[in-house]
């Protein structure tokens, strides 16, 4: 099954989103080239995938070190593990020619690496951004009406029980009640 960019991947940022949109999207191109088995499609699609994902690392981690992501260290090592698996799975297409079961093996990690890193490592990093008041693309304050019994004048309100209106305390030096 193809994998899908939803809005519950959103980072806040729209460059962001956009850029994991297209590697999505890249994805998708792939298992369709492998699908109709058009090799040259495939080689041309892995290279440019490669170059589009080092892009996106890189402007993803300047956005981190932009907010004070204090993970980044961490998570740029995931990137760097990234690419570097890419370049052996690419490497050993090169040496080996385009042969369909390692495509697909590298089709397959390629897909599961980027739908669990999009959705955990960069989810992560989307809610420390929602953290320090980045917000996400058309995000719009809303205005939370009170509930009438809130709106009600103070004094009168601290008087409200479950029940209703607690009965008035005697003014002070009335004395005590009269049975
Ligand atoms: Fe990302
Ligand atoms: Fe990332």
């Amino acid at each position: 099954m193809p994998i899908q960019w939803t809005k519950d991947l959103s980072t806040g940022i729209n460059e962001l989103d956009h850029q994991h949109q297209g590697l999505f999207v890249m994805v998708g191109a792939l298992q369709e080239a492998i699908r109709a088995n058009r090799l040259d499609r495939v080689a041309d699609t892995i290279r440019f995938l490669e170059r589009y994902a080092v892009e996106h690392f890189a402007t993803e981690e300047r956005y981190m070190r932009a907010h004070g992501y204090p993970n980044l260290p961490e998570h740029r090592a995931a990137h760097l593990e990234f690419v570097a698996e890419f370049r052996r799975h690419g490497q050993l297409l090169a040496s080996k020619g385009l042969r369909p079961l390692l495509v697909v093996e590298m089709f397959g990690w390629l897909r599961d690496w980027l739908a669990e890193h999009v959705r955990s490592a960069d989810g992560e990093v989307a809610r420390h951004f929602a953290g320090v008041g980045v917000r996400p693309p058309g995000w719009v304050r809303r205005r939370v009406e009170a509930p009438a019994e809130s709106r009600l004048p103070l004094a009168e309100a601290s008087q409200v029980g479950p029940d209703g209106p607690a009965e008035a305390e005697p003014p002070p030096g009335s004395g005590p009640r009269k049975r």
